[in-house]
């Protein structure tokens, strides 16, 4: 009988397909486990699923002993999991790309729109009670038609934001190591990275984070963006040098930033705090019922074909060992 330690409280129909497939160890409760916890859990499993702030690292493995067959994250993104430690070991990494798109896409373009129009900072005016009264030049953002959307990494996600672009009369330009499949369907530009910067209205930033896209949005990058431009991060944290970003943000060198993720989450950089024109989230991209639902799903399906010595549907594609 396969056993499958779950590290969080699946919702949706995950938890009775797991258990009519082996013996499923969970958490108590909806919390985050503590570390102590997680190890003790996956000890002797032979499937874990994991959420995205499970460092799936030599440690984590070590405790879960030599029977471990697969790492089944319940995200799209997989930075957390050592992806060479797993090869080594012969154990097999999945995600869950797809199911997850449009929630994603549509939390990027409610910060864009956000962003744009400082809906953040509008809000926070009204809500301090403060005295408001209409004006020509009261709270003017910027439009979105005519301008260009520039999409940093234009897969599954990317590509959906480049479509709400198009029904908001942006243009799409890109930036992406191969030409992107959803080029074609969205008349997509495909630019080098310093010309999208420099000649787009919104940046939307849509790559995994890898050595290669750490930091990829710093100083340097921020300074070639319009003065008007907006920034904005629904994918990991670290894509953005944020320490930098907060200079460009206070000195006016960009008109503003969305950010769902940041560099050292939970913790958000004082900074940012400060600053009227940045719109900040706490990581809910995916965070609908629906969206999380399936991403549950796909994690149990690919769990379940894997204890049946099966193809998973979303293996992660792993270094050679
Ligand atoms: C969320 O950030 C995910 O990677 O699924
Ligand atoms: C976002 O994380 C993506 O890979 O599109």
């Amino acid at each position: 009988m396969t056993t499958f330690a779950v590290t969080a409280a699946l919702p949706g129909r995950a938890p009775e397909m797991l258990a009519e497939a082996g013996e499923v160890r969970d958490v108590p409760g909806a919390g985050r486990p503590e570390r102590e916890e997680l190890l003790r859990l996956v000890e002797g499993a032979d499937i874990a699923l994991t959420m995205l702030y499970v460092r799936v690292d030599e440690e984590f493995l070590d405790a879960a002993g030599e029977g471990l067959r697969a790492v089944c994250n319940v995200a799209v993104g997989f930075d957390n999991v050592d992806l060479a430690a797993c090869a080594r070991r012969g154990i097999v990494v999945t995600n869950t790309p797809g199911v997850l798109d449009d929630a994603t896409a549509d939390l990027a373009f409610a910060l864009i729109l956000a962003a744009r129009r400082r809906l953040g900072e509008a809000e926070r005016l009204v809500r301090a009670g403060e005295p408001w009264e209409w004006g020509m030049g009261f709270m003017v953002g910027h439009d979105l038609r005519g301008g260009r959307l520039g999409i940093v990494g234009l897969g599954g996600i990317g590509a959906r934001v480049g479509a709400r672009g198009r029904g908001f009369g942006l243009e799409v330009a890109y930036f992406g190591r191969r030409e992107s499949p959803h080029e074609a369907e969205l008349e997509a530009t495909r630019l080098d990275l310093d010309e999208l910067l420099a000649t787009s209205d919104v940046i939307s930033l849509h790559t995994p984070l890898t050595p290669e896209t750490q930091h990829l949005i710093g100083a340097r990058e921020l300074a070639l963006m319009k003065p008007t431009a907006t920034l904005v991060n629904t994918a990991r944290g670290a894509v953005v040098d944020e320490e930098a970003l907060v200079e460009a943000l206070r000195e006016g060198r960009i008109a503003g930033a969305g950010l769902d993720v940041y560099e050292d989450e939970p913790s958000v950089n004082p900074g940012l705090l400060e600053l009227e024109n940045v719109v900040l989230l706490p990581h809910i991209g995916s965070a609908t019922v629906e969206t999380r639902a399936a991403m549950a799903e796909l994690a149990a399906r690919n769990a379940i074909a894997i204890a049946r010595g099966e193809e998973p549907q979303a293996p992660v594609p792993l270094p050679d060992a």
